[in-house]
């Protein structure tokens, strides 16, 4: 079985830096894998070459059966690839509805410049269902801008979700959260239908032992271990490197 997601030997270098060094990851339909590691162990760098934002200079990410090593972002987007970035990014001065149904509408038709209503519609009917299951219904009309940080974290994975993925990144959601928003944001991630699989970055270990049936670990990018939570948990190998690496 070669599941949903499958990236071999992936490697990246900047420069005399290998920030990637023969990463292999599997995903299966459904599967919550978590990456986590120390600052710099390459785990955004590997969600930005299974996004397609990165090239590797080595390796393939095969998608849902196919070899999707040579999309870029937007149409690994369409086979059912979205992302949250560890930078939050939402337009500050729209409202949270009118962020998810940008994120919902298609692509602009380049020769018409314009959506169809129909399109409009569409997008309009599926974000208030989105809001709601990002706990935001109370606050579908505030601008973004003067939503609190968890709720723009919030609102990111509804953005995310309106692209109706398989297969959600997530790169760090609860940094810079307080522990009351990193337990809504476990109960809201938990409630994720299991059509979408979902691939976590975070350094918040509650988070990722709450919601993870995987877990891979990097170290100067290369895995340094792989297993269920309690197998990480209790690892001695792994205990180390984040003794020696976290900030
Ligand atoms: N565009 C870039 N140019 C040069 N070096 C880069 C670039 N992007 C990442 N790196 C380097 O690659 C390595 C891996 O970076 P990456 O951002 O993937 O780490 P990370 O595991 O996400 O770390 P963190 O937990 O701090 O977010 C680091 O040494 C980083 O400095
Ligand atoms: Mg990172």
């Amino acid at each position: 079985m070669t599941g949903l997601l499958s990236a071999q030997d992936v490697s990246v270098r900047y420069g005399s830096l290998a920030a990637l060094a023969g990463v292999d990851l599997c995903i299966h339909d459904g599967q919550r894998h978590a990456l986590i590691g120390p600052n710099g162990a390459g785990k955004t760098t590997l969600l930005d070459v299974i996004g397609g934002s990165t090239r590797p200079h080595r390796g393939t990410v095969r998608f849902n059966g196919r070899d999707v090593s040579r999309l870029g972002p937007a149409a690994r987007a369409r086979r059912g690839i979205n992302r949250i970035h560890q930078r939050p990014a939402v337009f500050p001065t729209l409202t949270a509805t009118e962020n998810v149904v940008v994120a919902a509408l298609p692509r602009v038709d380049r020769r018409r410049g314009w959506w169809p209503g129909g399109h409009r519609r569409a997008a309009q009917h599926r974000a208030g269902p989105l809001l709601d299951q990002m706990g935001l219904a109370d606050v579908a009309a505030v601008q973004a801008g003067h939503l609190a940080h968890g709720q723009r974290r919030q609102l990111e994975i509804a953005m995310a979700l309106a692209g109706r993925p398989r297969l959600l990144l997530l790169d760090e959601p609860a940094a810079g959260l307080s522990a009351t928003e990193v337990g809504r944001l476990i109960e809201l991630l938990r409630a994720l239908p299991r059509a979408v699989a979902v691939l976590l970055v975070e350094h918040r270990l509650d988070l990722v032992y709450a919601l993870s049936d995987t877990v891979t670990v990097l170290r100067d990018g290369r895995t340094l271990a792989a297993g269920t939570p309690d197998e990480i948990r209790t690892s001695p190998l792994v205990r180390q490197a984040y003794a020696d690496g976290v900030s």
